[in-house]
């Protein structure tokens, strides 16, 4: 079952979060890993500034948890975790075409370069990365992140956000 997600949520949100990040262990730069990776602070602060998370529930528990933020002109997907194990039986899909419904707006995503898996889910469902350039300027524009993460993420995109910039180019 597709919910949405409130405060209530936040002890498990929490616990979802830091089982699935485990993935990024030994992967992400050595110097953007912590433990637990996001604190209760952390994610309490994230869901005041507007982040609201949707999940999937098996026998009436969370297992899996994305974000939805609407900043501007574009809705950002942001923490997408499924418990570890619980992966590849089609829930972040789920939850990502749940969340996709939410908005009319251009949807953007960042992610850690060096999470090959998360790009490619990602882009079997339509998103393609942006450019260095482009990636630099909309973490800057939408997102409020360290610039080491600047550096160390890629931004992906959906169709509506190429449609439209291709738009701005030929209206130009
Ligand atoms: C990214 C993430 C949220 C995806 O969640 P998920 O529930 O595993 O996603 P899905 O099951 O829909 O898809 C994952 C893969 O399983 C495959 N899959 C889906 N259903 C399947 C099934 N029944 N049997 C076998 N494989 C299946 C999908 O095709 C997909 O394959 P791919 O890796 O080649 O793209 C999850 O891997 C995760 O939490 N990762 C750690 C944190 C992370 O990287 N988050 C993204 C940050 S933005």
């Amino acid at each position: 079952m597709l919910r949405k997600c409130d405060s209530s949520d936040l002890e498990t949100i929490y616990s979802i979060i830091n089982d699935a990040a485990q993935a990024y262990k030994g992967i992400i730069p050595t110097d953007r890993w912590k433990e637990p990776y996001m604190s209760r602070e952390e994610l309490r602060r994230e869901m005041d500034e507007g982040v609201i998370f949707w999940g999937y529930e098996e026998d009436h528990e969370l297992v899996g948890v994305m974000g939805i933020q609407h900043v501007q002109e574009v809705t950002l997907i942001r923490h997408a975790y499924v418990r570890t194990a619980k992966r590849h039986h089609g829930i972040g899909a789920r939850v990502l075409s749940v969340l996709r419904e939410q908005t009319t707006h251009p949807i953007l995503v960042g992610t850690w370069a060096d999470a090959a898996w998360a790009i490619r889910f990602y882009e079997k469902y339509g998103f393609r990365r942006v450019s260095p350039k482009e990636k630099d300027q909309l973490l800057r524009r939408y997102w409020s992140i360290p610039e080491r993460q600047i550096e160390t993420s890629v931004v992906l995109a959906d169709r509506k956000w190429f449609d439209a910039c291709q738009r701005e180019v030929s209206d130009a």
